[in-house]
């Protein structure tokens, strides 16, 4: 595996520089932490038996990097402000569980909070209170990365809230003393936020990465709840920074099926994959699937792309990307089935933009397949099926509202920002809403693609009670306003047309109403 990795980074560094989209950044991290299965109970030694454990069971071979130590390690700060850590559970200090780390060839990473006390503190137990970033943001950060050489950091927010911080203000001035630190250092240092909700655009310009939900627990319902949860904030992970799933609960109490929808999902949608179960007891089948190489190539494709829903049948989801370039001949896809019954589908191969003959490799059974049109899939209760494809495109004419990039969406402050809502009225079971009525607050597809550079029909389907205005700009200009647009209900979608001229290749086309509340938007089709 090391060695496919090793031809898989060459063959990405040559295709760089032929593929003008093609971007180089950090994959999602690849890692473990402590915090699902020991909380609080870590150790020296429960740290670096999971290190030896990273390496000797293959994992490290297959890619997984990070031994990630989480709350639980402190013994408050000395009168200095320096901070004192339990010398019962890390007897020789932090620096030592590094070093540890880092003579495996693996990389070593830490957590705090952005406010003064820890979550696992439960705001009142002193080894835990004033221990945060709060305060202390250039001091700590020296100390944890160049005092005792951490590579990575996550920063809670239980102590932010405690302080009744502004998550943007804080989280802002930690990545820039922990960018201060990484200069220092001379090395890159990861920054996961973790706040439980998406925190809003801004976060892609500070962090590598960043929690989306709740805490994850060892349990179908809970991962079940954290997919649907993400299923249309895809759009807000690229460029190299990611929308964070959770740590994973692989390798617990979870069967096989709930196992690879969990892995699956994790993987198409480009989210870290931080293995949190005990690895020196991990089973065969759970280690199977952590180190399956066609899973993990999809998680760590160059693109860092999201995955939107391209089908829908009640609790089975399509889910699909591009992979390598976009527009290219190479897609993944993940079936999943969240509800309780074995199903079967016809996956529809045009909805997954492909024409004529398309090679289907099963990443579970390895099996390849020709197939034109569509496949049958069965995919049992809770399970899911995963694909790499290949085959020709088809350039994509439907664009979901739910899929495209809201500027101002945000889950933490009550504002009401743009944001998927769903109604079985809608294309594929969702559409966008409070939209307008602020020049940021927009939609838009990013990656429009069309062969030839001329003038296309686009219909905007759109549903409002009263008369509004909508205003279609392309790749930064506007070009179209309609006014008066009303269905006589916010859900009963109607289609208006406009005629847009497009570039070759990739174009952006934002839609909003600056001055007003806009129409709730479903999606667009392009011909
Ligand atoms: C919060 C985080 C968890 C974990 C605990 C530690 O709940 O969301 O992932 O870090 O704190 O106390």
């Amino acid at each position: 595996m090391k060695h496919t990795v090793r031809a898989a980074a060459l063959l990405a560094g040559c295709l760089f520089t032929l593929n003008l989209h093609a971007q180089k950044f950090d994959p999602p991290t690849l890692g473990w932490s402590s915090w699902n299965t020991f909380a609080l109970n870590i150790t020296e030694d429960v740290i670096c038996r999971q290190a030896d454990a990273m390496v000797s069971t293959g994992l490290a071979r297959a890619g997984y990097k990070n031994i990630n130590i989480d709350d639980g390690y402190w013994n408050g700060r000395d009168s200095n402000g320096q901070l004192r850590i339990n010398t019962q559970k890390f007897p020789n200090g932090m620096r030592a569980v590094a070093d540890y780390i880092h003579k495996l060839g693996l990389t070593a990473g830490i957590y705090s909070d952005a406010g003064d006390n820890t979550c696992g503190s439960g705001q009142k137990e002193p080894w835990g209170c004033g221990v945060g970033l709060a305060g202390y943001e250039e001091a700590d950060c020296h100390t944890y990365f160049i005092d005792w050489d951490y590579d990575f950091i996550k920063v809670d927010f239980c102590g932010g809230n405690h302080m009744r911080l502004d998550e943007r203000l804080q989280y802002t001035k930690i990545s820039k003393a922990i960018a201060k630190t990484a200069k220092e250092k001379g090395k890159k240092i990861t920054f996961n936020v973790c706040r439980w909700a998406y925190p809003g655009t801004w976060i892609s310009d500070i962090a590598d990465s960043w929690r989306t939900t709740g805490d994850i627990y060892d349990d179908w319902k809970s991962v079940k709840n954290i997919i649907k949860e993400n299923l249309y904030i895809q759009a807000y992970t690229g460029g190299g920074h990611y929308n964070d799933m959770d740590m994973m609960e692989i390798g617990r109490s979870m069967n096989e099926n709930e196992e690879r929808t969990h892995m699956a999902y994790w993987c198409i949608a480009s989210s870290p994959l931080l293995i949190g179960c005990d690895m020196t007891t991990l089973r065969q089948s759970s280690l199977d699937l952590l180190t399956n190489p066609h899973l993990l190539a999809m998680n760590q494709d160059k693109l860092g792309l999201g995955a939107p829903v391209v089908q829908r049948e009640g609790e089975v989801y399509v889910v699909a990307k591009d992979m390598e370039k976009l527009q290219g001949k190479k897609r993944a896809v993940v079936v999943m089935n969240l509800s309780d019954e074995d199903k079967t589908i016809t996956v529809d191969l045009s909805k997954l933009e492909f024409k004529g003959v398309v090679s289907v490799f099963d990443c579970f059974t390895q099996n390849r397949e020709r197939a034109e049109e569509s496949i049958r899939v069965f995919i049992p209760a809770h399970g899911s099926q995963a694909f790499l494809m290949e085959g020709n495109r088809t350039m994509r004419h439907l664009y979901e509202a739910e899929e495209a990039w809201l500027r101002e969406y945000q889950e933490i402050s009550g504002r009401p920002t743009a944001h998927p809502a769903e109604t079985s009225q809608a294309s594929k079971g969702a559409y966008v809403t409070s939209l307008g009525n602020s020049r940021l607050n927009y939609l838009e597809w990013k990656n429009v693609y069309v062969p030839y550079t001329g003038y296309y029909d686009v219909s905007i389907h759109y549903a409002c009670a009263d008369k509004r205005t909508l205003e279609i700009s392309v790749n930064n200009k506007l070009e179209s306003t309609l006014s008066s647009l009303t269905t006589g209900s916010d859900i009963d979608f109607n289609t208006v047309n406009v005629t847009l001229k497009l570039k070759k290749g990739m174009n952006t086309i934002r839609l909003n109403n600056p001055a007003a509340p806009a129409p709730n938007i479903d999606c667009i089709n392009i011909r």
